[in-house]
């Protein structure tokens, strides 16, 4: 049987940073409001002229380099994003060519704040049935582009970066299980409510940001979380107390406190990043992960909990042997 192990991981992160106190001068907020409702402190956003590839290039350098590997090993390209560079082609495919490789599949995937592990899980099944040996696998998100400024509810919550893995064949399990789920009955909870094919003139005007009913959103999440680690956990008779950390999706420190206190893991095994990057959809998991591996608090060994939770709703989680 060929399994898939974490060989790399990087990230990056905008130069610009934007402060609460910064927001406050912006708008009718307060930095105690938002670190009391969300424990977001600061967020970095994209220079006008950066791009999710911009990004995806830069983290997927660093994993590339920490796995060891030559770029042309790489055999599959899956980004997760709801900001890509073009409508088509794919960021993947842009990526793909910055990379200087041809050839091998890249493709997007768009399952909102899900979209680092619904490609994860994809990546681990081609590898598992040979599709590919050598895969990159990113979240990048630019969502100041897709924020209302004007719009406190949802203003102070985002931010920008990208997190990239190697994932690559091995005779052990590194990915030991994903689960994968989504409920298109709530799309009007969490939304960016035009597209392409419905209403483009608000998009061409500028007006398709991100919409939230931030306390409906709120207590799904914490519920869905809960849910989903018990899965995870007993798909694979494994003992919460054998985990090591968790590493979820970092939109609200009080929804990652909750889904800790379903595993009963204290916050010091958490790995916690949204007080710094703000919630970066598709490139949390990621980007924590790769903070987490290179301050050394998570070693080679150690059996970790991915969970995300975002719009659709989609929600998806991963137990790995890093
Ligand atoms: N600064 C100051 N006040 C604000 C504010 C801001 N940035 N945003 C909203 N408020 C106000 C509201 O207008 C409201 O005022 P009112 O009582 O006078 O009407 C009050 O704060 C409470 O608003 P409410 O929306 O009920 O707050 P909340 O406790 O639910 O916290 C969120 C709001 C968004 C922080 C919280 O609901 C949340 O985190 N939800 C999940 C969001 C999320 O993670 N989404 C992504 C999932 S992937």
């Amino acid at each position: 049987m060929t399994y898939s192990r974490i060989a790399g991981t990087g990230s990056y992160l905008p130069e610009k940073v934007v402060t609460n106190q910064d927001l406050e001068k912006m708008m009718d907020t307060s930095d105690e409001w938002i670190r009391e409702r969300t424990g977001i402190c600061r967020r970095h956003t994209a220079a006008e002229d950066e791009t999710c590839s911009d990004m995806a290039l830069a983290a997927a350098g660093q994993a590339i380099e920490m796995a060891g590997i030559e770029v042309t090993d790489i055999d599959l390209i899956i980004v997760g994003t709801v900001t890509p560079d073009k409508i088509f082609p794919s960021t993947a495919c842009i990526l793909q060519r910055r990379l200087g490789i041809r050839g091998c599949p890249a493709m997007d995937i768009q399952a909102a704040c899900s979209g680092f592990i619904y490609a994860l899980d994809l990546a681990r099944r081609q590898i598992e049935t040979g599709g590919a040996t050598t895969a990159l696998v990113i979240g990048s998100e630019i969502l100041s582009r897709l924020t209302n400024w004007e719009d406190r509810s949802t203003a102070v919550l985002f931010g920008d970066g990208a997190g990239a893995v190697i994932l690559q064949a091995s005779d052990e399990p590194g990915i030991i299980s994903t689960h994968i789920h989504s409920d298109g009955e709530f799309e009007d909870l969490l939304e960016v409510p035009w597209g392409i094919s419905s209403n483009y003139e608000a998009v061409r005007a500028g007006e398709a940001y991100i919409q939230m009913q931030g306390n409906a959103v709120f207590r799904k999440a914490v519920g869905t979380l809960g849910s989903m680690a018990q899965e995870t956990l007993d798909g694979n008779n494994v003992d919460k107390h054998d985990l090591d950390w968790l590493v979820p999706h970092q939109a609200n420190l009080r929804i990652i406190a909750a889904a800790a206190k379903k595993v009963d893991l204290p916050m010091d095994r958490v790995v916690v990043t949204v007080d710094e990057h703000a919630n970066t959809s598709s490139a949390s998991i990621p980007l924590a992960l790769d903070t987490a591996v290179r301050d050394g608090r998570i070693q080679r060994g150690q059996l970790l909990l991915f969970e995300a939770f975002g719009a659709g709703f989609t929600w998806g989680s991963a137990l790995v042997r890093f």
